[in-house]
């Protein structure tokens, strides 16, 4: 993984930025109250946010969205640390915040790669644990987490990020222990603890063709089993020039030919450049391309706001025409100080990906959001 340190003066950034000629925080119309009925708005948050410490991000979450998603605290490694030890209180803390401000609450995320322990994988001999011994570990977290929140999480992202982009199983440990069955039997085991909950699959980049198709098999593969699947999430982490409208709109009409509600779950937009190589670069090669592209240290300069607003105004032109098939828009992240892409792909860069700025106040992308979504 990458192991850089941030190396930008972070606490210069919030004081360089402004938000002259934008409404105040508080006085702009809600996202909730225009979003066309029966689509809910969502945004992912984190214990910060639910607790209060991030007090400005957690106006925004109450006064601006009707869903929420953990960023984190439901992944296997944060809630079950160790094969006999759970961590539930920042998860019921977050379930309560969801409940006590009327909002739909997600579950995020049951079986993934990335986050989850080591010992998960583990067998007697420290080797390879057998497919027996992993799938039982499945069952008793899935049982423990989903039977714990019954009846309170809407719906469950069962499965995140299976497929490689060219359609085929990832090679994650969950392949490798137990085969492809794995997500037939996480669907079948989220099922028997909740059987009231949505049950998704959620992934990125659905908008090239061959991952999107390979989404949609196992879409049909489950229900060949007898298994019920609710829904598809696209997370739609997108950049500003690329998918284009169409390959999203694709993603959209495909997946909804398949009869499973489509979701946008983790919506955001990175105004930082990307270098495909990069992940696999040396670390001198990866500290002069952070250099290069930490384009915007101390504000977003106007001309790239627009261009910003305008790929937001463009997204949901397309999400208010294809309204009566989706269910749930989500943003990943509340403002832009605490997104994810400030350290990701590359850590300590400043980003600017998501509708409310550092001070919780709404960007001209907002507005945008909003003049589209009242039809203006
Ligand atoms: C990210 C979180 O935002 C980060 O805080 C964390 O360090 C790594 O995970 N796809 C997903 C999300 O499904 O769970 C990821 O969230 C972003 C990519």
């Amino acid at each position: 993984m990458i192991s850089l340190r941030p190396n930008v003066r972070m606490g210069l950034v919030g004081l360089a930025l402004t938000t002259a000629g934008m409404a105040a925080s508080g006085e702009e119309p809600a996202l909730k109250h225009v979003v066309p009925k029966g689509l809910l708005i969502g945004a992912a948050v984190s214990e910060r946010q639910v607790d209060g410490r991030d007090a400005i991000a957690r106006r925004v979450v109450t006064r601006h969205f009707n869903s929420v998603t953990p960023e984190n605290l439901l992944k296997w490694r944060p809630i079950h640390p160790q094969p006999d030890e759970y961590v539930f209180e920042p998860a019921d803390r977050y379930v309560a915040f969801g409940e006590d401000h009327g909002l739909t609450v997600i579950g995020h995320t049951l079986i993934w790669h990335p986050q989850t322990p080591d010992w998960v994988f583990v067998g007697k001999d420290g080797g390879r644990a057998d497919r027996e011994t992993v799938l039982s570990r499945m069952r008793t977290h899935i049982e423990a987490v989903v039977g714990r929140y019954r009846g309170r999480i809407h719906g469950w992202d069962v499965v995140n990020e299976a497929l490689n982009d060219d359609g085929t199983f990832r090679e994650t440990p969950w392949l490798e222990t137990v085969g492809e069955e794995y997500i037939a039997k996480a669907f079948e085991y989220a099922h028997a603890a909740d059987p009231e909950a949505k049950l998704y699959y959620n992934d990125y980049n659905l908008w090239k063709p061959e991952k999107r198709a390979a989404a949609l098999r196992i879409v049909k593969q489950l229900r060949q089993r007898g298994l019920r699947i609710d829904g598809v999430g696209e997370q739609a982490h997108y950049m500003l020039d690329s998918p284009s409208i169409g390959e999203i709109e694709a993603t959209i009409t495909a997946l909804a030919g398949s009869r499973v509600q489509v979701m946008i779950t983790e919506l955001d937009i990175d105004v930082l450049p990307r270098d495909p190589e990069m992940r696999g670069a040396d670390l001198p090669k990866q500290a002069e391309f952070l250099a290069e592209t930490n384009l915007y240290p101390n504000g977003l300069p106007k001309a790239q706001q627009e261009q910003l607003a305008r790929r937001y105004a463009d997204i949901f032109t397309l999400v208010m025409r294809h309204r009566d098939k989706l269910s749930r828009v989500t943003f990943w992240g509340v403002t832009d100080g605490q997104s994810w892409l400030n350290n990701f792909p590359l850590r300590g860069r400043v980003n600017y990906p998501l509708l409310f700025d550092r001070q919780g106040q709404p960007k001209p992308a907002f507005n945008a959001v909003v003049d589209v979504l009242k039809g203006s």
